[in-house]
């Protein structure tokens, strides 16, 4: 019988997006036909530099060219930021099986349905970058969610709470406004891709603050506290609003937290006007 974190491991190293993609896909269904053996002591599986092909270019943040919808040449290099935050996502949930290994069966059929969403995702990026006469990996990218899934990967609850309910969470904010944007010019079809991953990231942010809340639990520490702590430790500084309060409690946000939240922004945009 194949073994989960194997296969995991296996998708992790996979250069080609879409041969990932694919093999991934065949996993997911493995494991939805329970044909994968996973209650096992398997050894963390630690993978800090997943298979990529040698475009796109990786650059620090700063070195990327302004993005906008003022031409075609612009909106593709959005939606190729877009398709390799979903690439690196799809590497993130494999990295989340195989790294954590004696994890309730929920984590990884969290996980596993989250790859398939993000691999879905990248593939119908991918297709609307096409449509614009570019391809991913004909712009660069930064590799800053990687990078934070890799420092806070030593302690679960931290990798949970910052790359989940921080990061990927920004998503429940901004991905509404890039489709009212998309709306306006006329692109239907990018809209309707936006609409299906801004919904899908509720999901995603849910198992991260399920995960979160699981290990917090464990450690006996208050989750809304720690939270705030974290953020400090690894970002220094809190999320920027205007934030989505309704996707956000969805995604399990606490009403605490979202309070704190709009409390730290407007705080930040006092002491700026001051
Ligand atoms: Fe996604
Ligand atoms: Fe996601």
């Amino acid at each position: 019988m194949k073994n989960l974190f194997q296969e995991a491991e296996h998708c992790l190293k996979i250069s080609d997006p879409q041969e990932k993609i694919a093999y991934g896909m065949e996993v997911v269904s493995d494991w939805n036909a329970t044909n994968l053996e996973w209650d096992c002591s398997d050894s963390p599986r630690i993978i800090n530099s997943p298979g990529h092909l040698d475009k796109p270019i990786i650059v620090p943040p700063n070195k990327l060219k302004k993005r906008g919808f003022g031409s075609q040449q612009q909106i593709a290099s959005l939606l190729h930021a877009l398709a390799h935050i979903e690439i690196t996502a799809v590497n993130l949930a494999w990295d989340s099986i195989c790294r954590y290994p004696g994890m309730p069966q929920e984590y990884y059929d969290d996980w596993i349905n989250t790859a398939k969403d993000e691999g879905e995702h990248f593939l119908a990026l991918r297709q609307q970058i096409k449509l614009l006469g570019y391809d991913y990996g004909d712009f660069p990218a930064h590799a800053e969610l990687w990078n934070m899934a890799i420092q806070t990967a030593d302690n679960l609850m931290h990798r949970m709470g910052i790359v989940h309910r921080v990061l990927e969470a920004r998503a429940l904010d901004v991905v509404p406004f890039a489709v009212q944007k998309f709306q306006t010019i006329k692109s239907g079809d990018t809209a309707k891709v936006l609409i299906r991953i801004a919904n899908d990231e509720v999901n995603h942010v849910a198992a991260g603050t399920r995960w979160y809340r699981y290990c917090c639990e464990k450690e006996k520490v208050d989750p809304d506290k720690t939270f705030f702590k974290l953020i400090k430790q690894y970002l220094n500084s809190y999320p920027r609003g205007p934030f989505n309060e309704s996707s956000r409690a969805s995604a399990g946000f606490s009403k605490n937290e979202i309070t704190l939240l709009k409390y730290y922004d407007a705080e930040h945009k006092q002491n700026r006007q001051s």
